[in-house]
C-alpha cells in the first residue's frame, strides 16, 4: 500500500523500534541554570529482519551513536518501544536483560580503546563464554583459538595482548568478541572508520562472510555512503534525530526519494547509479538542542517551500517497500 504512514514491520523482525525517543541534558555554559536537552533521536521506527543488515547512515550528530545503544538497551529510551526477537525489551531489567545481551552484541569505532589493554585476547573473546558458564580454562583457550583462525588471525593470538595488533587485527579480535556467543544481531557502530581503505574492505568481507556462516543480523552504522551500500539490505537515512528515507539498498541507491537522500549521494559521484544531478549540500546542521520547526531538512533544503517551515511531513509509503518523510516526494 502506498500513502501510509509507515509502521515497523514486525512479524518475524529480529529488532523493531516504535516511536522511540531519547534526550540527554545539556547546559549552555558552566553558570547556566537553563534546563536544555538535546534531541538525539526524535521518534524513530525501524525493523531489522532476522539474517539481514540495516545500514543507518547520516551527517555526524544525527544520532545514529544513540539510536544503535537504543536498540540494544545500552541506553534507556524516554519514549517509545524496543522489541527483540518477539519480546518487548524497553524496560527490561535484571537476569531476564543479562539473558537476552547475549544474543545482541555490539562492535565499536575505536579498535583501539574497546578492547581491555591488560587481557590477554583469549580472554577477551571469550569474558562470554566465562560469564554464562559455557567454558572455561584450556577449553575456553582452545575454543578462542578456533574463533580467532576464524576471523583471520594467527593461532598464537589468544596468548598476546591487543597493543601486539594492528588496527585492522584489533578489529577482528572486537569481531571475534561479538561473534562468541553466536548473537542473533550485531551492533556494529562505524567498525571501519577508523581504518584504512585497504583495510576496511577486508574487514567488511569478513563481516559479510560471517553473516551467512552465522546467520547474524547486522545493524550498520556509518556515516560513509560507499560502505553503507556496500553492506546493506535496507538502508535508514537519518538526519538530526529523524528518519528522512529507508528503503531497500539497491533501489534507494538508484532512485533516492528524500531531497536530503539525493543530496547525500550527489556529493559521493562515483556510487554511478543516481542521476548525475549536483547537489550542494549548503549550510550548517542545525542544533539538535532547538531543531528548525517543520520539516527538520528544510534550512538546507533545495526543495523546500513554506509548508516545510511550519508542517513536520511524517515517514510514508511511497511506492512498495519505500517510505521518504517529505512533502514533494
Ligand atoms: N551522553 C550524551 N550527553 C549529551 N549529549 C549527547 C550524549 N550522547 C550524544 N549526545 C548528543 O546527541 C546528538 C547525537 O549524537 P550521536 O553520537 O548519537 O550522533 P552520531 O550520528 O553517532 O554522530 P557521529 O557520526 O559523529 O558519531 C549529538 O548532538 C550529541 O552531541
Ligand atoms: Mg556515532
Amino acid at each position: 500500500m502506498t500513502g501510509g504512514i509507515y509502521r515497523p514491520e514486525e512479524d518475524g523482525a529480529i529488532l523493531s523500534l516504535v516511536n522511540v525517543y531519547k534526550t540527554f541534558p545539556v547546559r549552555k555554559s558552566f553558570f547556566s541554570t537553563e534546563n536544555l536537552r538535546v534531541r538525539a533521536v526524535d521518534g524513530v521506527s525501524l525493523t531489522v529482519p532476522p539474517g539481514k543488515t540495516l545500514g543507518l547512515v547520516g551527517e555526524s550528530g544525527c544520532g545514529k551513536t544513540t539510536l544503535a545503544r537504543l536498540a540494544i538497551r545500552l541506553l534507556d529510551p524516554d519514549a517509545g518501544a524496543i522489541r527483540f526477537d518477539g519480546k518487548e525489551i524497553t524496560r527490561m531489567e535484571g537476569e531476564a536483560l543479562r539473558v537476552t545481551r547475549r544474543q545482541m552484541q555490539i562492535v565499536f569505532q575505536d579498535p583501539y580503546s574497546s578492547l581491555n589493554p591488560r587481557m590477554k585476547v583469549s580472554d577477551i573473546v571469550g569474558e562470554g563464554w566465562l560469564v554464562h558458564g559455557l567454558a572455561r580454562g584450556k577449553e575456553l583457550r582452545e575454543r578462542a583459538e578456533r574463533l580467532l583462525v576464524r576471523v583471520g588471525l594467527p593461532a598464537d593470538a589468544g596468548g598476546k595482548y591487543p597493543h601486539e595488533f594492528s588496527g585492522g587485527q584489533r578489529q577482528r579480535i572486537g569481531i571475534a568478541r561479538a561473534i562468541a556467543l553466536s548473537p542473533k544481531l550485531v551492533v556494529a557502530d562505524e567498525p571501519v572508520s577508523a581504518l584504512d581503505v585497504s583495510v576496511q574492505a577486508q574487514i567488511l568481507n569478513l563481516l559479510r562472510d560471517l553473516q551467512e556462516e552465522y546467520g547474524m543480523a547486522y545493524l550498520f552504522v556509518s556515516h560513509d555512503l560507499r560502505v553503507i551500500r556496500h553492506v546493506s539490505d535496507d538502508v535508514a537515512v537519518m538526519y538530526l534525530g529523524k528518519l528522512m528515507e529507508t528503503g531497500p539498498a539497491a533501489e534507494l541507491f538508484h532512485e533516492p526519494l528524500h531531497p536530503y537522500t539525493r543530496s547525500l549521494l550527489s556529493a559521493v559521484p562515483m556510487l554511478g547509479d543516481a542521476p548525475s544531478e549536483r547537489i550542494v549540500l549548503s549550510g550548517e546542521i542545525p542544533s539538535p538542542i532547538s531543531p528548525p520547526p517543520g520539516c527538520r531538512f528544510h534550512t538546507r533544503c533545495f526543495m523546500a517551500e513554506k509548508v516545510c517551515e511550519e508542517v513536520c511531513p511524517l515517514l510514508r509509503s511511497i511506492a512498495p517497500g519505500r517510505y521518504a518523510a517529505c512533502h514533494f516526494v
